[in-house]
């Protein structure tokens, strides 16, 4: 199985990549972890990421295609993958269906602006290993312990608002020409991704059981 997450920043595409990942025993792929790596150090490249991630702009699609297909052409790749944020532009879409990595599935997850204001403002990683939280009712988990790894949980610099901002047009200018070019090779699947984590899951486990019934494509 080979599927590609897209929606909003902050649509749940890392959580549910995650969950995806665990029950299909598949590689969780995101550029965005991948760019937070690399964006550590003192090089020059580290330093000309740190400065697009902090801003909210987007990584040339030079740049993020060719280190997309070098993670895809791994041995752990050949059973499937779920890629996280890959996609993003129609240029990357393009140049994706045209590499031996094509989807099975592009799927959307739609969740309205209001709740990806409030998800983004909340949410606290783990500088370490990427991990994702939100504190209920409210809770600020700045400066708590990563359960996975204890190192100290931050709020991602991309999360303040002005990035915020950036990241949303960004996004919205991208939306049409990758839903039309994905529609148009009939490989599109838009889910529900309001409610509870697991809620979305469910719904996610629906489609995927569906796409595993039908008839395999000639890649
Ligand atoms: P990336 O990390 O991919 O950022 P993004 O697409 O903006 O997505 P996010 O990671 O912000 O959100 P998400 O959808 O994964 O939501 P999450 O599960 O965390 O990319 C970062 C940067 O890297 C880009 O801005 C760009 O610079 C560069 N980059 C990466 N890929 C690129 C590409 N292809 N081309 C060019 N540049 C690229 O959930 C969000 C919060 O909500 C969490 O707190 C979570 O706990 C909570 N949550 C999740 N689900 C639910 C739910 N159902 N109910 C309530 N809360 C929920």
């Amino acid at each position: 199985m080979r599927l590609g997450l897209f929606g909003l920043p902050g649509a749940g595409k890392g959580t549910q990549a995650q969950k995806i990942a665990q029950k299909w025993v598949i590689p969780h792929i995101s550029t965005g972890d991948i760019f937070r790596e690399l964006q550590k150090g003192n090089t020059t490249l580290a330093k000309e990421i740190r400065g697009i991630l902090a801003r909210g702009e987007l990584v040339s699609d030079d740049m993020v295609t060719k280190i997309a297909f070098d993670r895809l052409a791994n041995e752990d790749c050949k059973r499937g993958f779920v890629l996280d944020g890959f996609p993003r532009t129609l240029n990357q879409a393009r140049a994706l269906e045209a590499s031996p990595f094509s989807l099975d599935v592009l799927l959307v997850i739609d969740v309205a602006k209001a709740e990806i204001v409030k998800r983004l403002s909340s949410r606290r990683v783990c500088g370490h290993c990427h991990s994702v939280y939100s504190g209920e009712d409210g809770q600020d988990l700045i400066g708590n312990l990563c359960p996975k790894d204890g190192h100290i949980l931050i709020q991602r610099p991309d999360d303040m608002p002005e990035a915020v901002a950036i990241r949303l047009e960004l996004f919205e200018r991208n939306f049409s020409p990758i839903m039309d070019f994905y529609q148009s090779l009939g490989r599109l699947c838009r889910i529900d991704g309001q409610g509870p984590v697991d809620t979305v899951f469910e719904r996610i486990r629906k489609v995927i059981g569906q796409l595993n019934e039908r008839p395999k494509r000639d890649k």
